[in-house]
């Protein structure tokens, strides 16, 4: 049992990630400024778990709030970093925000993590590191090289890796687990929590669910032209909640003193890709429920297939995402369902 302080604790990943902490009995305090999320969000975590996190409004690019916290809560053991900006496109029009957000917060992370005596991190990070990578690297495992980014957002990624290193390297008492994720989707299964976009969901899950609600009026394929089997780009979907419990397998693992390097990285996918149009129709199948869509063209930066490679994590952190794809597009749409007061 340990006191965790998880960054964006009130986002997607982050309240998955709350909720399977304390269900595994330890502390935490979220620090989260609200900017993506919402604080009802914490009424949903104590709807599952049946205790209330610790929570303080703080932006994490704010040196002295952040400094406060950690004089508050002096048993922190361990910071899970989720807080983020993360949308693509925005990032390719506000390219400094993004800078500012996903680099500055990092650095006062870490900086007031050295100052206060805490020396584990697992940070966040994502698949889009790989870029589109070739042939031969597919499936992608942890070796695979790392690609110049096709976003500042995917950039920010890279550099926070960077980042981490370079600090592991100058401070030997820091230890750090990136966890690169494929694409997280679905809703705890209670229904309590769930994705929250905010105005037009970029993402594909959000939107299917939007539309099957008749929130959207059309879903928008975005190519069928790939060179995969159906046309439409492949990704590796994970469960949220299977991506949840990696964060708890990779704290453990830290505060067990069981790392075997300094940085240790994990892909967190299932291993098995799916096309857009192969998600689009078991939804349908699964649920019961039409969802209007067109063919239109490739959507610029989309990468056409990558899926992951997870055996590192499945043999060394001991933790595999085995949740079939239908019961986590029918949580998807139960969360969809409950947010829009249907049924
Ligand atoms: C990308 C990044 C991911 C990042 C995420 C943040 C890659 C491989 N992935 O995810 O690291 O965290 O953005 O948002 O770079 N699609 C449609 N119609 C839609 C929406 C999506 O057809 O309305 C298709 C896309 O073309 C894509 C798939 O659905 O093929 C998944 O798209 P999305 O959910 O946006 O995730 P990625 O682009 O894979």
């Amino acid at each position: 049992m340990a006191r965790i302080l998880v960054t964006g604790g009130t986002g997607y990943i982050g309240s998955h990630t709350v909720v399977e902490l304390m269900q595994h009995g330890h502390e935490v305090v979220i620090v989260d400024n609200l900017s993506n999320s919402n604080k009802e969000m914490l009424d949903g975590i104590a709807a599952v778990v049946g205790k209330r996190p610790d929570f303080e409004q703080v932006d994490c690019n704010d040196i002295s709030a952040m400094c406060d916290v950690m004089n508050h809560y002096t048993d922190i053991e361990a910071v899970i970093h989720f807080a983020a900006s993360k949308a693509v496109g925005e990032s390719v029009e506000q390219p400094l925000m993004y800078y500012r957000n996903n680099l500055m917060s990092l650095v006062t992370l870490l900086e007031q993590m050295k100052a206060h005596n805490v020396h584990n991190i697992v940070f966040s990070s994502s698949c889009t590191v790989y870029g589109q990578p070739s042939s031969e690297h597919l499936p992608v495992d942890e070796k695979a090289p790392i690609q110049v980014a096709l976003s500042p957002y995917g950039n920010t990624k890279q550099i926070n890796e960077e980042i981490i290193r370079d600090e592991a390297y100058a401070n030997a008492a820091l230890h750090a687990t990136i966890l690169r994720y494929f694409n997280p989707i679905g809703a705890h299964p209670t229904a309590m929590i769930g994705e929250l976009p905010n105005g037009v969901p970029n993402n594909l899950l959000p939107f299917v669910t939007q539309t099957a609600a008749g929130v959207r009026r059309q879903l928008k394929v975005y190519g069928d032209d790939y060179n995969t089997p159906d046309g439409s780009c492949i990704r590796d979907y994970i469960y949220v909640v299977d991506l949840a419990k990696a964060h708890v397998k990779a704290v453990e693992r830290m505060l067990s003193g069981k790392t075997e390097e300094q940085v240790e990285v994990f892909n967190l996918g299932t291993g098995r890709g799916l096309s857009v149009l192969e998600i689009l129709r078991t939804f349908i199948q699964v649920t019961g429920v039409d969802v209007p869509y067109e063919i239109v063209g490739r959507r610029e930066g989309d990468i056409e297939q990558v899926w992951a490679k997870p055996d590192k994590a499945n043999n060394v952190l001991g933790w595999k995402a085995d949740t079939p794809i239908e019961d986590v597009l029918l949580s998807a749409w139960n969360w969809e369902k409950k947010l829009r007061g249907i049924e």
